[in-house]
């Protein structure tokens, strides 16, 4: 029976094109577990899109002295081509700016208001004197009233990343002005999340399949309770407040931003024309849901979103949220105003998408933060794509050409046990590298598939097909018949994580069609298959790259 998958992926905001760190926190990994699940026959939804509302793009339009709008336009245009160029395959990339999308938000926040879970209260907030303006989330920074540390936003501490309403904030600074905020009463909204608390744990508690990080920081935030949040911001900015006497205000961005995955599941089952397919995702309970993001995003995801959900009633709440670490740079966290990060929209024009995708899978910081070098990155270019896995393709196929006729050799009715013994191993990695992926441990997932391309190359070392083929013509054409039919195996487990290269590797190993289409299995390339002329999948990099990619950090 196919599975049906919901693959939800964080809505980047559209401040700021891509870079390394988010693709490898969120994007890749839910490429990878995206194309393998098709590849395994499965219905997979993969949805996100530009979060184009909230103070960190009006934030950036106003030091750029252009609109909010522009921003956005400007960088959701960068996601779509970085995803098109780095080969992450969203069924539907939208953004919070459409029309569906603030029509499903302030539904659902009606609803929740019709059911007593949003409730009008007066607020005392920042005010800027001196700008005459309220000081909402990133337009104000202090020391966070949980950890200590000084540069927390008015959102969220990046410390230690607990979600907080500025006026918590100890010694505020406002961004506008020298001026000392000045609390304030205005009346917004409040998402009533005290009466999710004991729910929240309660199912927290039975996702034993959780990422330990992620429930254990959760099982914290619900130990230590839920306060009430409020969800409409004083901002021009934003999808409007759908009730009468709040013109001027506009629904907080993180309320809105979640409801995205539930919207885009929607946009993309009109744009189908098969409007209702979107309930097969979000309304049959045997379908699952993953929610892909960094480690920032948790709270919004197991606490807020799942509240919203089950305020809401009737749709499904997430299955697995296996939010990643963080990775650093040359050492250091990736910060946009000091340049110090791999941007994509640069990366993918000067380099091959496969090497960046394979060593972000590699290094995936899946229970810790990683490190990102451009040594490592030449480095494992080098030896493991360039010299274990291209060489095999290369030499096996090369040598095929050359000795038997462009064509599948002959293998002998029954096959040496080391010949059958490396057939097995591939066909048996199918079924560890696919656990690995369902659990989303991609790390270990292409380790095992690797590890099959190096035990094949010392098989190939031992038989030797280039010296046994002066004597012994059978034994060189066993093991080239085994050896293609392990590149077509070892090609297919790649592909989730090599969609460049993989489906090339495929080709030049006799198949034909679609690498995918094929099915999470070895195709048997049977002896007589003709065989095109190979190319090299993988370019050898020079040392110099190092010193030139990393001349260009931090300047
Ligand atoms: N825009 C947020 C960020 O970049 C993520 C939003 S995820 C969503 O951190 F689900 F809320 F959209
Ligand atoms: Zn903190």
């Amino acid at each position: 029976m196919p599975e049906t998958i919901l693959v939800c992926v964080a809505w980047p905001y559209a401040n700021t094109p891509l870079h390394a760190g988010q693709i490898a926190g969120a994007y890749l990994p839910a490429d990878i577990f995206a194309r393998y699940h098709r590849m395994r026959g499965n219905r997979v939804l993969m949805v996100s899109g530009s979060d184009a509302h909230g103070t960190p793009i009006t934030v950036r339009a106003e030091a750029e002295g252009i609109s909010p709008q522009a921003i956005f336009e400007r960088n959701h245009a960068s996601f779509l081509e970085t995803f098109e160029r780095f080969g992450i395959s969203f069924d539907l990339f939208t953004s919070t700016a459409t029309d569906n999308h603030a029509q499903v938000s302030q539904e659902l926040f009606l609803q929740l208001r019709e059911a007593g879970y949003i409730y009008p209260a007066e607020q005392t907030l920042l005010y800027d004197p001196k700008a005459d303006r309220f000081l909402p989330d990133r337009y104000v920074e202090g020391t966070c009233p949980v950890c200590g540390y000084e540069g927390a936003r008015g959102d969220q501490c990046d410390n230690c990343g607990s979600t907080l309403d500025a006026i918590e904030l100890i010694n505020p600074r406002s961004r506008f002005s020298d001026a000392t905020p000045v609390p304030r009463p205005s009346t917004h909204f409040f998402l009533k999340l005290s009466a999710f608390n004991e729910p929240l744990r309660e199912w927290v508690e039975r996702q034993e399949h959780w990422r330990p990080a992620v429930r254990n920081f959760t099982l914290g935030l619900l130990r230590e309770g839920l306060h009430d949040r409020g969800i409409t911001r004083d901002l021009d900015w934003g999808i409007p407040v759908p009730v009468e006497g709040f013109e001027g205000k506009r629904i907080y961005v993180w309320f809105e931003a979640v409801i995205g995955y539930l919207s885009a599941s929607i946009e993309w089952a009109s744009r189908n024309g098969t409007p209702e397919a979107w309930c097969d995702f979000w309304e049959d309970p045997s379908a699952r849901t993953y929610y892909f993001q960094g480690k920032d995003n948790v709270p919004f995801h197991t606490t807020i979103w799942p509240a919203m959900l089950m305020g809401r009633g009737g749709l499904n709440l997430p299955y697995d949220v296996p939010a990643n670490q963080y990775v650093t740079m040359s050492g250091a966290k990736a910060s946009s105003s000091r340049n110090w990060a791999v941007w994509m929209p640069d990366y993918v024009a000067r380099h091959d998408p496969d090497p960046l995708r394979y060593m972000l899978s590699a290094i995936m910081p899946e229970t810790s933060d990683s490190d990102f070098t451009w040594a490592e990155y030449v480095r494992r270019n080098n030896d493991e794509l360039v010299a274990t896995w291209g060489n095999l393709v290369n030499r096996v196929l090369t040598f095929t050409r050359r000795n038997f006729d462009a064509r599948v050799p002959e293998p002998r009715a029954m096959l040496a046990p080391e010949s059958q013994a490396i057939l097995d191993a591939v066909d048996a990695a199918f079924e560890e590298v696919g656990q690995h992926i369902e659990a989303v441990r991609l790390r270990a997932a292409l380790q095992a598939a690797m590890s099959v391309a190096q035990q094949t190359n010392r098989y190939l070392d031992e038989r030797a097909p280039w010296s046994a083929i002066k004597q012994d013509r059978e034994s060189a054409a066993e093991t080239l018949y085994t050896a293609i039919n392990v590149i077509s195996g070892l090609a297919s487990l790649f592909q989730p994580f090599m969609p460049f290269t993989s489906p090339v590797a495929w080709s030049l190993g006799g198949n034909q069609g679609d690498i995918e289409g094929a099915g999470w299995r070895r195709s048997p390339v049977p002896a007589g298959t003709s065989l095109p002329e190979p190319s090299p999948l993988f370019k050898k990099l020079d040392d110099a790259l190092v010193d030139e990619e990393e001349a260009r950090l931090g300047r």
